[in-house]
């Protein structure tokens, strides 16, 4: 990585690289690296950083459809304040972020070329302008799957309930409140990906008419009756298409894990549920799970989620 973020740089290296030139210690060892020697490469991730105007001129822009077209990765760039007072494109990304890429980059693409659908968090069912129903679902095991399945070379659409989670790098996100829109979301995009992984803790009935305006006390102490409907089931109206896409469903139990799970796989008609115990992993960053399918039931050991995410995504790889 060639970091010169607060001078301006008088040769940019991937100038240097574009024409093989090798007269500064740094294009001379991405010149000298090995492209394929017996099967091993050494790849180059570049992060470009430099002022707006630098970054848009066409010479530069040459070069790094050059250097890409010989095969190096480009992260980034950022926009946002530059160095030189100036606002842009042309930032280098955040540490943060650039360690996220390299950390991606590295990981096996067993999804390249597929698309995939993920529900995550808890539904908000209104019962009138302030109050309503919910779960304690945070969303993490979703969103750590978005992260997993686009780091494997996966597109990632992202339907998210009610969470306070940041949107995983080049997942495409989509906020929803209830399951009726978390529903009407999904459907319509459904057919388009070839995964849909239901990890949302949809709530399974909701007010039957909620409220204009704040209920109140009446004064007999008694709490009015709410008439409850029951929600469309998302996992199972997905897995009727016609051209359904691989369906994968979550069973978050508190009791009875394999047999709930295994219970689910058969009504919702779907290949593959991934069961875990609701109360011992709600907004924790570790998590134990349980994959039931047509050949048995198999644990994934408790780990963080975000490593179990990557496993389950090769599983459904696979
Ligand atoms: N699910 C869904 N839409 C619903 C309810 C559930 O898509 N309205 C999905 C969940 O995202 C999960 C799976 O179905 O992938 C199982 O959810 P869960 O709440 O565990 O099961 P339920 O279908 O609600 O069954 P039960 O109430 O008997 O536990």
């Amino acid at each position: 990585l060639h970091v010169k973020r607060h001078s301006f740089p008088t040769r940019r290296s991937s100038d240097l690289l574009a024409q093989g030139r090798a007269d500064e210690l740094l294009s001379l060892l991405c010149l000298a690296r090995p492209l394929n020697a017996g099967g091993a490469t050494c790849p180059l991730l570049l992060a470009p950083a430099m002022n707006r105007e630098m970054w848009s001129h066409p010479a530069t822009q040459r070069n790094l459809a050059q250097v890409v077209a010989d095969g190096a990765v480009v992260l980034g760039p950022g926009h946002g304040d530059q160095a030189c007072g100036e606002v842009g494109d042309g930032r280098m990304l955040e540490a943060e972020e650039l360690r996220d890429e390299l950390i991606a980059f590295f990981q096996p693409k067993v999804l390249a070329g597929q698309r995939v659908l993920i529900t995550a968090g808890p539904t908000f069912e209104a019962i009138d302008p302030v109050r309503g129903i919910t779960n304690l679902s945070s969303g993490k095991m979703g969103f750590a799957i978005a992260r997993a399945a686009q780091e494997a070379g996966a597109q990632v659409t992202l339907v998210a309930g009610p969470v306070h989670l940041p949107t995983p790098r080049h997942v495409r996100r989509i906020d929803v409140k209830s399951a009726q829109q978390m529903h009407d979301a999904v459907l319509p995009l459904a057919a388009q990906h070839s995964v849909f992984v239901a990890t949302a803790a949809v709530a399974d009935w909701r007010p039957a008419s909620s409220a204009d305006q704040k209920i109140k006390k009446d004064g007999s102490g008694r709490m009015p009756t709410i008439e409850m409907t029951e929600n469309p089931d998302i996992l199972a109206a997905v897995a009727r298409l016609a051209d359904r896409p691989y369906c994968v469903g979550f069973a978050a139990e508190s009791h009875d894990l394999a047999r709930h799970a295994r219970a689910k796989l058969l009504r919702k008609n779907v290949p593959l549920v991934v069961g875990n115990l609701g109360p011992a992993t709600f907004g924790r960053d570790d998590n134990t799970l349980l994959l039931v399918d047509a050949q048995g039931d198999r644990e994934l050991a408790t780990a963080d989620k975000l490593s179990l995410a990557r496993e389950l995504v090769r599983e459904i790889a696979s």
